[in-house]
């Protein structure tokens, strides 16, 4: 049987073979594949590994103080952290077209991680957290086709850098039980997915500050709600989207006029098809509740009753 402690072993050695004294750098995102990767990386190499944390301002809630506590804190490794939100933002304004938000955060991204790199000196090696499913992904030519997916932590490839990609044969489950065994904490081994682009495509439209933020907390509610009820690890994805439409309400005998936020909760196997997560009417009473006295701005709760195909799983 496959054993986490021997693959861990072989790579740490296979990689410290190749890197030598060398320098290698990393696009840390805080997602499970970036992390694993660069835990590996640094077991092996240790401070020769310098990741790079480029906060683009369209995560979720505590995700960045969190990536931050985790690897530089708790595994001390040497992590630059990066606050880009307002450069992303700037990029982002009067733009509504789903593929040019996701061109832009992509492009934005490289350009923010290059000027930090070429701050380092030399560097050799390019650390990358592709899977197995990344690759076959990117063969096919109709997941590809759909929306263009930016990972980020995906670079161009005229920079000549050689890649370790010391997951590259995994499936996500297998990468899971390699992030525990290395004592990545359960938060982000069994967080869910999230685009490249973030909250930037759950903003339908122009994305803002002020709509930032408003479906961040709706989205910690929902994940809150559904964690508390014991069901976060049977979906793969559950989160909240701003459809950026308002419509009118009530609220102690006053009539409001305010954004309506989208829950979405599905089950899947591997992200190509979903179906929609039929969640006990409770739960969505608990989460429709919560999201409507505390998130300001938001009047109004509607929940996505559409699986994969015809939908996609995010709305943009
Ligand atoms: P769709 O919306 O195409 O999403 O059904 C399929 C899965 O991919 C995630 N997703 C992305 N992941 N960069 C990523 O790394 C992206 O740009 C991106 N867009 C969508 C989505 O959350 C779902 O799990």
């Amino acid at each position: 049987t496959w054993s986490t402690k021997a693959f861990i072993e072989e790579q740490v050695n296979l990689i410290k073979e190749k890197v030598g004294d060398k320098k290698a750098i990393c696009a840390l995102s805080g997602g499970i594949d970036s992390s694993v990767s660069a835990v590996l990386v640094h077991k092996a190499i240790g401070d020769n590994l310098t990741c790079i944390f480029v906060d683009h301002g369209l995560m979720r809630k505590n995700e960045p103080e969190q990536v931050i506590k985790t690897f530089r804190d708790k595994f001390h490794m040497n992590l630059i952290a990066i606050n880009a939100s307002k450069r992303f933002l700037d990029k982002l304004k009067g733009v509504t077209d789903p593929e040019m938000k996701r061109k832009i955060v992509g492009e934005e991204f490289i350009r923010v991680f290059e000027e930090e790199a070429s701050k380092l000196g030399k560097i050799d090696f390019l650390v990358q957290g592709t899977i197995y499913p990344d690759i076959i992904e990117s063969v096919n030519p109709i997941a590809g086709a759909v929306k263009s997916h930016h990972n980020v932590g995906g670079l161009p490839e005229n920079v000549n850098f050689e890649l370790i990609e010391p997951l590259k044969e995994l499936f996500k489950d297998e990468v899971r039980k390699i992030g525990l065994e290395l004592g990545i904490p359960e938060e982000i081994v069994y967080r869910h997915p999230f685009p490249g682009p973030g909250l930037g495509v759950r903003v339908l439209g122009e994305v803002t500050e002020e709509k930032l933020n408003i479906v961040r907390e709706a989205d910690f509610i929902v994940t809150d709600e559904i964690k508390k009820a014991g069901l976060y690890r049977e979906l793969w994805q559950a989160f909240a989207i701003l459809p950026n439409i308002q419509s009118v309400g009530v609220t102690a005998d006053k009539r409001t006029y305010k954004h309506t936020i989208a829950v979405r909760a599905i089950i899947s196997e591997d992200a190509m098809t979903a179906e929609w997560a039929k969640l006990p009417h409770d739960l969505l009473d608990r989460i429709s509740k919560r999201i409507t006295s505390e998130v300001e701005d938001a009047n109004r709760v509607v929940y996505d009753i559409t699986s994969k195909p015809p939908a996609t799983i995010e709305w943009e």
